[in-house]
């Protein structure tokens, strides 16, 4: 299965939001239980997943439950007993452990977990490796900061501050040692389509291969960023012809540059994305 290159939030209370992220170009939705619903709503907003027909066309359905030992959690995973949905996404996740207990609670249902909500889970970030059913791992900078008692997450320059970035990046380098997707966070300014634009590349460039979103507007440019352009992929196909032709050399000169092994597995997984 190719890996979702945007992953929409749709608050689950809102059956208008719901039609729309369906009929979007999202490879995968995430119907939301969570943070952008009330709690007087949140048993209403299982009714309408419940009532959702089971079309097999459109985007991956996914659920973001409530965290691990919230009282709604039970009611929450009652949802999964209906084969509508292609796997649950996991809030405030803080270690591999947390997903093992989601999993053998869903029945070992596919896992997107949210590593970096909390103070704790900074130090979890190498405990997802062999993490059972796990699928992808993303970042949030919202409920850290709030974990964290900070006024902002931005610097004085309006950079993302250091604990954020390093929050960012753990998350990434845990997520490829885990062996699943790495997920870049929210772009919150939606009417910014530039500024996410320009997010989304850098986030392909370091290796993540998605990323979350909050609007529909938000999805077109995030799969452009996660889609090989057609001179990476002409290259990255030049690289792994001539390793091929090749089939001994540790070192190939292509285009006049070095190219060596750690090249030819980017190439590879250029063509695998652009497949
Ligand atoms: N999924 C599907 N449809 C959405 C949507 C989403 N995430 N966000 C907005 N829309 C719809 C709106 O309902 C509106 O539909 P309409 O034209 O039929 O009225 C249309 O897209 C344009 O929306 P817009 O007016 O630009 O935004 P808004 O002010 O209605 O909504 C938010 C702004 C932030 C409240 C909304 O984008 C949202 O709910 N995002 C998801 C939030 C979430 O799930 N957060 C949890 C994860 S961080
Ligand atoms: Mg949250």
């Amino acid at each position: 299965m190719r890996e979702p290159r945007s992953w929409l939030f749709v608050p689950a209370d809102s059956e208008k939001k719901i039609a729309k992220a369906l009929e979007s170009e999202a490879d995968a939705v995430i119907f939301d239980l969570e943070d952008s619903v009330a709690p007087s709503e949140k048993a209403r907003a299982r009714d309408i997943l419940k009532s959702l027909d089971k079309s097999a066309n459109g985007p991956e359905r996914w659920v973001r439950i409530n965290p691990l030992g919230s009282e709604q959690l039970k009611d929450d995973i009652s949802i999964f007993a209906s084969p509508t949905f292609a796997g649950v996404v996991l809030p405030k996740a803080e270690s591999g452990a947390d997903v093992a207990e989601l999993a053998h609670r869903t029945g070992n249902l596919p896992i997107h977990a949210i590593v970096t909500e909390t103070a704790a889970s900074l130090f979890g970030l190498l405990s997802y490796r062999h993490a059972p059913s796990l699928s992808a791992m993303s970042w949030g900078a919202e409920d850290l900061s709030a974990a964290l008692g900070a006024a902002s997450k931005y610097d004085a320059d309006g950079k993302l501050s250091f604990t954020y970035q390093l929050a960012r990046s753990l998350s990434l380098a845990g997520a490829v040692a885990a062996g699943v997707q790495p997920v870049d966070g929210v772009f919150a300014d939606f009417r910014d389509e530039e500024g996410l634009a320009a997010e989304a590349r850098a986030a392909a460039r370091e290796g993540f291969t998605g990323k979350l979103a909050i609007h529909p507007a938000q999805v077109g440019p995030i799969n452009a960023a996660f889609t090989p352009t057609a001179d990476e992929i002409a290259h990255a196909r030049t690289i792994v012809e001539a390793f091929a032709g090749s089939p001994s050399a540790g070192v190939l000169s292509v285009n006049g540059r070095m190219v060596d092994r750690p090249h030819l597995t980017q190439a590879q997984r250029v063509l695998s994305r652009a497949q």
